[in-house]
């Protein structure tokens, strides 16, 4: 699936393209399920500008179908998934550079695998090195039942902190708290950061996961306790408001990040560690892949339409 031009889900077509060989770096996957995020409608849509035409998607899981000459840890057969290999995971075939491919463990589906390997590797690094949290913590994470949401919730209360939610509808709320909110509020509400203290006595967060954006943000610094941490990682309402330093002193000295799951992931040693740590997360029961809803390839544009219109809940699944 490319684009040739940024704008609606319809602009996505399916192109045709000759595979080379793999290169003596890289392995050839035949993807098995392909994990949509929506960092897709970002860059389809033109937010995040990519050069034209261009191929779509960040993460998928497959089966080796050919290995270059000097690649020695994958063999053809082998499961795998990845989520930092360049755009392009749209295909039913491709090639990926091997460094940037994981082996999967029996435990972890295919379908799994495309569900968590980019939404669980973005809450490993949001939970563990963007802001680490330690049991007590209270934690707010905005569009709680959504795709990272869910993973980020369960994954917070499993290491022991106090997590509130939010999320668009009360439907949402209730798989929201599913996925381990101990609050959950509808932020569709006028007043939602009024009824979010009052549920929580007053008490505010040690640090809010807000990539929501432009609907959120504002609400995300006065829902922050001092000294603690607003993490703005998306603007799925669209981009967040201009601000001055100033106001995080005035907001109670706040610290404030933009981080992103890319450079996390970079280096080969990191980006192993890191699946290590989500693999073993999901081995204890902390993460699970809550797949909301599955289409064909081909239905790329139904699957980003779905995404956009806020009906999804959980990991939206693309089958080549
Ligand atoms: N920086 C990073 O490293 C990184 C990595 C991965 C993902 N992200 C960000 O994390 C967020 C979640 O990603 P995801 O792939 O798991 O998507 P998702 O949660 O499945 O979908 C986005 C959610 O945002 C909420 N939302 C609020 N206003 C919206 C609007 N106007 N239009 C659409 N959705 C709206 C919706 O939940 P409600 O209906 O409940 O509001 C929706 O479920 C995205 O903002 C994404 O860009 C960032």
């Amino acid at each position: 699936m490319q684009i040739e031009t940024p704008g609606p889900a319809s602009n996505m077509a399916v192109k045709t393209v000759p595979l080379a060989e793999p290169g003596a770096n890289e392995i050839r996957i035949r993807h098995t399920a392909i994990g949509f995020n929506f960092i897709d409608v970002y860059q389809r849509g033109g937010a995040y500008a990519l050069p034209l035409p261009s191929p779509l998607g960040h993460e998928a899981a497959g089966i080796v179908d050919a290995v270059g000459s000097n690649v020695t840890d994958f063999g053809v057969g082998d499961r795998v998934a990845y989520m930092n290999a360049g755009l392009g995971a749209y295909a039913d075939m491709r090639n990926v550079s091997a460094d940037k491919v994981v082996p999967l463990p029996d435990n972890v589906s295919d379908e799994d695998a495309a569900a968590l390997i980019f939404k669980g590797m973005t809450a490993q690094y949001l939970l563990k090195h963007t802001c680490p949290v330690q049991a007590g913590d209270m934690v707010i994470v905005h569009a709680a039942a959504g795709g990272v949401g869910q993973i980020l919730s369960r994954w917070a209360k499993a290491l022991g902190a106090f997590v509130v939610g939010t999320a668009g509808s009360d439907e949402k709320c209730a798989i929201a708290r599913d996925a381990g909110c101990d609050i959950a509020i509808n932020y569709r509400n006028e007043n939602w950061a009024d009824d979010l203290l009052a549920a929580t006595d007053g008490r505010k967060a040690r640090v809010v996961y807000d990539a929501v954006g432009k609907h959120t943000f504002m609400h995300s610094l006065d829902l922050a306790q001092p000294f603690g941490m607003v993490v703005l990682y998306g603007a799925a309402s669209g981009p967040a408001p201009d601000i001055a330093p100033e106001i995080l002193n005035k907001k109670g000295c706040l610290f404030l990040t933009r981080p992103s799951v890319f450079p996390h992931n970079a280096q080969q040693d990191r980006f192993r560690a890191n699946a290590a740590d989500l693999f073993d997360a999901i081995g204890r029961g902390y993460v699970k892949a809550s797949i909301g809803a599955r289409f064909s390839l081909e239905d790329a544009a139904k699957a980003h339409e779905l995404a956009e219109s806020r009906a999804s809940t959980g990991a939206i699944l693309m089958i080549p």
